[in-house]
């Protein structure tokens, strides 16, 4: 590796070069800040470091800031997203100092994060908050001279959020995410779109007719649903959160627990931003040929482990499936979910990406706000004469049917204990069905026009409070 930039192949920039060139003519605004950038000089000797997915979008952000008289070195927040000729581009016809190869392996990923770093950043680019773990952990001493810093994605925010509740956050951090224009468009529209065009890429399976779970019904999850339904699948969702469960359902999706949902998909895709959403138990119970990816920022979402310790056969693709992700150059194919391995237990297979800088445990938050829920029904225990809710509940129960408060399925689901995510371990997911007053059914709740719990139906002593 050079001191100054390390890409893996600078004769791909021409290449490059047409890429970005493309993707900026569908980004006006840029343009225009760009030519303001370049009259006013507003970032005249401000070093920036940024880990950010090496795609041509981004390229052109930088060009941006470059033309503002910024000093930027760039370093693949995902190297399989890096697009290798747009790194070439940009250090060969830009000068940026860029550390990204597409496919890195663990080790490269690290030097590259701290290659970025080792320009002394006045401020900080990041795209999952691995720079800013460093800077709050190994690299302390850069601390002092970082005076501000963005974050693109859910899963960084949620990281920064717990370190600033924590009270060690050491500079303010715009949350790009939380803008609505990012939020609503990329983590919806753009992951929809290309998640399924991901799926296409590195499996080239019909979607029509096929049963698609996507586990996480959120700003990714709904994008990705509708965009799965469009293609003609049977949707499945799986939530841990009740109303999200409640809005798929109103959305039109069957709303399933991931126990339940392993039985059916053909194609699955976490996006929650939370750990170990399919494990072990639910790759047993997949079907042949059953495709699994995570499209979420971080790829402990499958637990990939398990997957391997229960796999007769593991092939490694990466060349393969990144030659067929990288695309013509009118595709933005930024969320790479085709990936570098496939396991098979019983033939499925799963996707994955080198694993990241670790953060302790509580800065990994996904949903660190989510309140804990009791894992007993102290409506059927303080119920003197149950409502016939209470007693649906327990015809239910007996027929095997979901409760995730009390009966046999609270014990073996997960259970949620406090910000959950913070600990590791995901929520118990949602059922959604109907009671035989044809209420909505949520993770063991009635719910009516948004009123949860029986709400002291026929005056049932099991009343919620
Ligand atoms: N691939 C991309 O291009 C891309 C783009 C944006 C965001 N992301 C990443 O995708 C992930 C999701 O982002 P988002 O903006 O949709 O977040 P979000 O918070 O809007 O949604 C996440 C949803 O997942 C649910 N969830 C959490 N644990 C679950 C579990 N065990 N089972 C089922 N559902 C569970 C939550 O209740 C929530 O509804 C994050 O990691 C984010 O960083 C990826």
């Amino acid at each position: 590796m050079t001191t100054t930039m390390d890409i893996t192949d600078a004769n791909g920039a021409p290449r490059g070069r047409d890429r970005i060139e493309w993707a900026e003519r569908a980004m006006p605004v840029l343009a225009a800040i760009r030519e303001r950038f370049a009259r006013e000089q507003p970032l005249a000797g401000v070093r920036i470091s940024a880990c950010l997915h090496v795609t041509a979008e981004t390229a052109a952000l930088v060009r941006t800031l470059a033309a503002g008289g910024a000093s930027v070195r760039l370093c693949a927040s995902n190297p399989l997203s890096t697009q290798d000729e747009v790194a070439a581009s940009l250090a060969v016809h830009d000068g940026i100092a860029v550390f990204a190869r597409a496919g890195e392996d663990r080790a490269t990923y690290f030097q590259h994060l701290e290659a970025a770093l080792a320009h002394r950043p006045r401020l900080i680019m990041d795209d999952g908050a691995d720079l800013a773990s460093l800077i709050h952990t190994t690299h302390a001493s850069l601390g002092a001279e970082v005076i501000g810093g963005t974050e693109e994605t859910t899963s960084g925010v949620s990281r920064l959020r717990a370190m600033a509740r924590e009270g060690v956050l050491r500079y303010p951090v715009v949350a790009v995410n939380d803008a609505t224009t990012k939020h609503m468009f990329d983590n919806r529209y753009g992951t929809g779109q290309s998640t399924i065009d991901g799926f296409l890429r590195a499996t080239n399976r019909l979607l029509a007719g096929a049963c698609f779970v996507v586990c996480g019904y959120g700003w990714c999850g709904r994008g990705l649903a509708e965009r799965a339904a469009g293609m003609g699948a049977r949707v499945v969702v799986t939530e841990i959160d009740p109303l999200r469960a409640l809005e798929a359902t109103m959305d039109g999706y069957q709303v399933l627990p991931i126990a339940r949902a392993a039985e059916v998909g053909d194609f699955f895709c976490t996006v929650t931003g939370n750990h170990s959403v399919i494990g072990r138990e639910h790759f047993l119970k997949m079907k042949d040929g059953a495709v699994v990816a995570n499209a979420g920022h971080f790829d402990v979402e499958l637990d990939l482990e398990a997957l391997r310790a229960i796999s007769s056969r593991s092939e490694e693709h990466t060349s393969e499936l990144q030659s067929a992700g990288s695309g013509p150059p009118s595709t933005s194919t930024r969320s790479r979910t085709a990936a570098g391995s496939t396991c098979s237990p019983r033939g499925g297979s799963s996707t994955s990406r080198p694993p990241r800088v670790t953060p302790p445990p509580s800065w990994t938050s996904a949903s660190p706000t989510r309140p804990s829920r009791p894992n007993t029904c102290s409506r059927n225990a303080t119920s003197r004469s149950p409502c016939m809710w209470c007693r649906w509940r327990s015809t239910a129960r007996s027929r095997g049917s979901s409760c995730a408060r009390s009966g046999s399925r609270s014990t073996s689901r997960p259970q949620r204990s406090g910000p959950t995510s913070t600990a590791g371990r995901p929520g118990p997911d949602v059922d959604v069905e109907r009671d035989p007053d044809g209420a909505l059914v949520v993770g063991g709740e009635v719910t009516r026009a948004g009123v949860a719990g029986c709400a002291g139906r026929r005056g049932c002593a099991g009343r919620r409070s």
